[in-house]
């Protein structure tokens, strides 16, 4: 058997506390109150982080230097669990939840928006467009005390950009994006975000982009928004492709820092390494959102995140002691609804846990099988880790860094568009 049986930190889902208590408002209260616990103490612990309020300064709002970007099917429950035993300063982003969805699961809301308590800071990304359903579905995220609530504007998906109306398609619309930025503050406790697109389809100027910033943050309580440094493209194209095709201009990013300077900007795009975000953060980016660099390697790329952006001190954990922890998390909600989650749906997030490393292909292959019949997380570990050497297992993550492409920020300077000029009267009223 490869893992020791050491002190584990229990991570229960938060299922497990609420199954426990059948009151469900003092569970609210719990839930609230803790929010407010875990708000303080990650305020501390990022030195800076302070929760905005409507009509606070936007220099009082801070976003958070480092996230774990939404991801659809990706950051569910699972995957941020791991992702905060190896970091416990990334802040995550929920999977987009439509607000439809939210509405119509009132009852059964802990299946969506329930999270382990150790996963602050965590933002509730939502998606929709429709006012009412935006309002109640704020409401009813509000006992759950996430730390930010971010409204999608940057998902090409034609499920969603196109039968949905939601996604990217509200970059079409700024003025009713500023209506549901004025609902979910109304609604909500938590700082507020919009993640958008630099541009979509033949509206991708960098005048537009700052049309539709300048149209929001003036008509909404908005001051911080996500920036993914490409347009999409609503052709049909598949959302993957929407991630490649259209090329990055992280220039209209940093254009964006210098046109709306009492705004908060967090860049994201094609980030790949801790020294990329450190460059992006030099070059004056507020905070840096990574995506699917964090799912294909998070040993490497979470691992640094608390003592190279953060400056924390090492916690010295081994990825044995991850799996020691992710395991006790994994077998206490496997089978849960019967048949769900399954071992391959708790090892998901974990399928790239050995990237690069010596014997992970052997590991992966052992997994396939492993998959067939093995009934719980320990068991799976004792029959493929195996193949993993101790050196591997045993080293904590070891620093510096790997080096990012030289240069990725350098020359957004001189590719910086023309400064943004507008007509205020003339925006506001067209
Ligand atoms: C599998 C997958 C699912 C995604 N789902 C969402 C989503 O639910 N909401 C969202 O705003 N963006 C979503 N995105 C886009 C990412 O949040 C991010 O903007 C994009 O991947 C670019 O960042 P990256 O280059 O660091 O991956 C998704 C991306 C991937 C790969």
């Amino acid at each position: 058997m490869k893992l020791r049986n050491s002190s584990v930190v229990s991570v229960l889902p938060a299922h497990d506390i609420f199954r426990n208590n059948p009151c469900r408002f003092s569970f609210h209260v719990f839930h609230v109150n803790l929010s407010k616990r875990r708000r303080i103490s990650s305020t501390v612990s990022q030195k800076r982080q302070v929760s905005v309020k409507v009509g606070m300064g936007a220099d009082q709002y801070l976003p958070p230097w480092f996230s774990v970007a939404p991801m659809m099917e990706w950051t569910d429950h699972h995957y941020r669990t791991l992702a905060r035993i190896i970091s416990k300063h990334a802040w995550l982003y929920t999977e987009m939840i439509a607000t439809e969805t939210i509405v119509h699961q009132e009852h059964n809301l802990d299946r969506f928006l329930a999270f382990s308590p150790e996963q602050h800071p965590i933002v509730l990304q939502i998606g929709g467009s429709n006012l009412d359903s935006i309002a109640k579905a704020t409401q009813l995220a509000k006992p759950y005390g996430y730390d930010e609530i971010n409204l999608n504007c940057g998902c090409p998906s034609p499920k969603v950009a196109g039968h949905g109306c939601f996604g990217v398609r509200l970059m079409l619309d700024p003025k009713f994006v500023a209506k549901a930025m004025s609902v979910i503050a109304a609604n909500t406790d938590a700082p507020i975000s919009v993640k958008c697109r630099i541009g979509v389809d033949d509206y991708d100027s960098y005048n537009e982009l700052c049309d539709f910033i300048y149209k929001v943050s003036s008509l909404s309580p908005t001051r911080h928004f996500i920036i993914h440094s490409r347009k999409a493209l609503l052709n049909g194209i598949s959302p993957a492709e929407n991630r490649t095709i259209p090329p990055l201009k992280y220039e209209y990013f940093y254009g964006l820092l210098r046109d709306f300077p009492d705004l908060r900007f967090t860049i994201n795009g094609g980030i790949k390494t801790i020294d990329e975000v450190n460059a992006a953060r030099k070059a004056g980016a507020h905070g840096v959102m990574v995506g699917r660099a964090a799912y294909h390697n998070p040993w490497q790329l979470l691992g640094h995140v608390d003592t190279e952006i953060y400056g924390a001190p090492s916690s010295g954990i081994t990825r044995r002691q991850v799996l020691e922890k992710y395991q006790v998390y994994g077998d206490s909600i496997l089978w849960r609804d019967g048949r769900k989650p399954n071992v391959r749906d708790v090892v998901k997030p974990l399928i790239n846990f050995f990237h690069s490393s010596p014997g992970n292909s052997l590991w992966k292959r052992k997994a396939d099988a492993a998959f067939h019949h093995c009934m719980t997380i320990k068991s799976f570990f004792e029959e493929t880790l195996v193949a993993i050497p101790d050196s591997v297992l045993d080293a904590p993550i070891a620093g510096p860094p790997p080096l990012g492409r030289e240069g990725l920020f350098a020359n957004v300077e001189s590719l910086m568009p023309p400064p943004y000029e507008s007509s205020e009267q003339e925006l506001l009223h067209a």
